[in-house]
């Protein structure tokens, strides 16, 4: 699958370009300022509908007018689609196939797009929502269901939550805890099955890294290990009580990484975790492409901060994924110019032209 034509209009300071990538790897060059990154949120637009620097989506709108739009045709097995986003008045509209859609989850599923951004190191060094992301991210492409999954869970932890807060009886808080509880299992279930097969993808590439080989990763779901969760919940109920929500639960998963029995946050550089993290995505576009999707990955500005040696391992590992890859960078000659293929695009002041 792969992104065939690209139009983005009053994005940023991108005006008006219509590029057209190629299936491969794709290089995005200019100098500091020039709209490269800006690019790479535009496409992150279409297969999430908001941007990877910030969630005001507003904020994306090229100053001095009222809309921007994205549009893009997408070819995947034979058969092309199109897919485009336009914002204007603080309201998204998003269409897939010429059809208004209302869920972003179905844009996520028609074209999967992930990034690999300066800000990579998060996923090792803060707090657990950013690998319960990566997680779900990827068990949301193998798993069927798990987004609707989710969905019940976080609406009926949402209305426990509310019946903690009211001080209302007992029988009505317990009267979601059977919901919650099914669909914990289920959601707790489902990420472990994934992490499970990710783990058999993970040593296909740590081994190209030394310094990385010993990584573990543990999946932790949220609550006392060994315990079932309806269990725990009502053990739970006084205390959950007197602090007015929900403590517990899959909506409190972390996975643990750790390199050679230390945890990684405490263990590695910041340009290994930058490394560390780009391999666990570069597992999950291989394990998506065992499933037959393919997925289209954002680099941002990532070569100029790793060594050569690296760079070029994960470039290299990158485009064996068969993923189409958007890279950006200021300079040509961080970029590991082999003779395959390769689109070439220059940014200049919002302008993108082709390089032959
Ligand atoms: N809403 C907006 N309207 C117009 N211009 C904007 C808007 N938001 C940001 N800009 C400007 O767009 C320009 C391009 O930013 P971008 O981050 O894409 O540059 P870049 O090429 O990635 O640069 P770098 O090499 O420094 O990462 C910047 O000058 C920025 O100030
Ligand atoms: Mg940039």
């Amino acid at each position: 699958m792969a992104i065939r034509s690209l139009e983005v209009r009053h994005f940023r300071n991108l005006k008006d370009i219509h590029i057209k990538p190629l299936p491969g790897l794709n290089y995005i060059i200019g100098p500091n300022g020039s709209g490269k990154s800006s690019l790479l949120e535009a496409i992150h637009c279409l297969g999430r509908g908001k941007s990877f620097r910030t969630h005001k989506t507003n904020r994306l709108i090229c100053e001095g007018c009222s809309s921007f739009t994205v549009l893009g045709h997408v070819q995947q097995r034979g058969r092309q689609f199109t897919v485009g986003m336009h914002r204007e008045r603080s309201k998204s509209t998003i269409k897939l196939a010429g059809r208004l859609i209302a869920r972003s989850s179905e844009l996520t599923q028609a074209l999967p797009v992930t990034v690999l951004e300066p800000g990579l190191h998060r996923l090792i060094e803060e707090g657990p929502e950013y690998r319960r992301k990566f997680l779900d991210w990827g068990v949301f492409h193998v798993e069927h269901g798990f987004h609707h999954i989710w969905n019940t869970y976080r609406r009926v932890l949402a209305q426990r939550n509310a019946a903690l807060r009211s001080g209302g009886a007992r029988a009505s808080i317990i009267n979601w805890d059977q919901e919650l509880v099914q669909t914990a299992v289920q959601l707790d279930q489902a990420r472990q099955r994934y992490l499970t097969d990710l783990m058999k993808y993970v040593p296909i590439y740590s081994q190209k890294f030394p310094d990385l080989t010993a990584v573990r990763i543990t999946y932790q779901r949220g609550w006392r290990e060994g315990e079932a969760y309806a269990d725990y919940l009502a053990a739970q109920y006084v205390s959950d009580k007197e602090r007015g929500f929900t403590q517990f639960g899959p909506h409190r998963a972390d996975l643990r990484i750790r390199i050679q029995g230390v945890d990684a946050r405490e263990y590695l550089s910041r340009g290994q975790q930058k490394v560390l993290v780009a391999l666990l995505v570069l597992a999950q576009c291989e394990q998506m492409r065992m499933r037959d999707t393919s997925v289209v990955v954002l680099v941002d500005d990532l070569p100029s901060e790793l060594d050569t040696e690296k760079r070029n391992i994960l470039m290299q590992s990158l485009t064996e994924t068969g993923a189409q890859i958007f890279l950006t960078g200021t300079d040509r000659s961080l970029f590991p110019l082999d003779n395959s293929e390769h689109g070439m695009f220059h940014v200049e002041q919002g302008r993108v032209h082709v390089i032959d």
